[in-house]
């Protein structure tokens, strides 16, 4: 069993936690990523632990609070009271003053550092998962402070730079656990689909010129994002993440644009990314891509942190500690150390879990087979 704690119960939180009632009654595994990571499989996961600051949520049962305002993921499965009391967190940073009439804050005290930690020991939180809004600076470290300090795994979704952040590293290193990150990727997110066209022209001797990705969105997570100032970590994750599929990343960064574009209230929770691409191809000839592309934001994640906390527990459990960077790399768009592709960063992945000894099935590349053959002939 994979013991989950989630700070920041909205719309990922809510789409996670009926995703996974989904899959426990579904005898399919069609749509995840991987079916069996360590052996556990979806129905592995329990949510036994939830912070929030709002006063539609904290007091009530997580079942219940995931659908209380400003979430808007519809009710898509039943989920039964989970006896999990959304408790209250510290505000710090994470409320925006333009938000303040969407998130609603409560007036009730405020947790230590001490009192967080204690209730992570109490309830035996394997994993701690941060879903704070974008620019949650201060929160989200006093989130992972606490984490470590009770030897919990913490997975950071937003960005914020912790988990490449060598301090950090240190800091869980030092508390025998462990930290994921920076900024959750989408199953088929944007990222991930404008990383994968970048890095094919790389490998097809191309060179990009010039490149972006306008993302709009109807959701408090767009919403929180029209303040400019609690976006540069955003722009940069996005930004870097494209970049780092080139031969020099550091030549085309400034010729990149990544990031969110605007809030459209009737959009929901679907999110519509445009994304253009210019290349030197051939003879130094240009080459042009237009792609829309159009999601249901909240499920990308979740299918990501459904993979996530489960890997997260599994390396607990053989002791690894600090920034596992090739743990991160495949499911989060700034880890400690970029891979230059996608299928690079989920081979290293398998890679590494063979020699751990862990199982995660079904493999999903067929580059594995030939990694594994060429491994037997040595
Ligand atoms: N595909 C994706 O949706 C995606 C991808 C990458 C990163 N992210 C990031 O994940 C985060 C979560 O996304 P979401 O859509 O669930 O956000 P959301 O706006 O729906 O929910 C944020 C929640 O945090 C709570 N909160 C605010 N301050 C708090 C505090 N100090 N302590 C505890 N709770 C607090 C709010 O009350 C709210 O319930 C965002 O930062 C988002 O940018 C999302």
């Amino acid at each position: 069993m994979v013991r989950v704690g989630i700070v920041g119960i909205g719309n990922i939180a809510a789409m996670f936690i009926q995703a996974i009632e989904y899959y426990r009654r579904l005898d399919s595994d069609v749509g995840l990523i991987h079916s069996v990571i360590d052996g556990y499989r979806v129905s592995d996961i329990n949510i036994v632990y939830a912070i929030d600051i709002s006063k539609d949520k904290v007091n009530r049962d997580i079942a219940e609070a995931i659908f209380a305002k400003p979430n808007i993921v519809p009710k898509l499965v039943d989920v039964e009271k989970l006896g999990v009391t959304v408790r209250m967190g510290r505000i710090l940073d994470g409320v925006a003053s333009h938000m303040v009439n969407d998130f609603q804050p409560t007036s009730l005290r405020e947790p230590t550092l001490d009192e967080i930690v204690e209730e992570l020991k109490s309830y035996n939180v394997d994993v701690l998962v941060n879903l704070l809004p974008v620019g949650s600076a201060e929160a989200s470290r006093f989130y992972a402070k606490a984490a470590a300090r009770a030897g919990t795994v913490f997975v950071n979704c937003i960005p914020e730079f912790i988990a490449s952040d060598g301090y950090y590293c240190e800091l869980f290193e030092r508390s025998s656990t462990l930290i994921l990150g920076d900024d959750i990727k989408g199953q088929l997110g944007s990222t991930v689909v404008h990383r994968a066209l970048a890095s094919l022209i790389s490998m097809r001797g191309a060179e990009i010129v010039e490149s972006y990705q306008l993302n709009v969105g109807g959701n408090t997570d767009f919403k929180n994002m029209l303040d400019q100032t609690r976006l540069a970590s955003k722009k940069k994750s996005k930004t870097v993440a494209v970049a780092s599929t080139q031969s020099k990343p550091e030549e085309i960064l400034q010729n990149i644009f990544a990031g969110p574009s605007g809030y459209i209230p009737f959009l929901g929770n679907t999110k519509v990314s445009y994304i253009y691409i210019k290349a030197k191809g051939f003879l130094g000839l240009p080459v042009t891509m237009d792609l829309k592309l159009v999601v249901d934001d909240k499920a990308m994640a979740s299918a990501i942190l459904i993979d996530v906390v489960r890997l997260a527990a599994a390396l607990k459990r053989r002791g690894i500690k600090g920034c596992p960077y090739w743990a991160s790399a495949p499911y989060f768009k700034y880890p400690p150390k970029q891979a230059r592709s996608d299928e690079e960063a989920l081979l290293d992945l398998y890679i590494h879990l063979d020699k751990l000894d862990i199982d995660i099935e079904p493999k999903r590349l067929y580059m594995w087979d030939i990694y594994k053959s060429l491994s037997k002939t040595d």
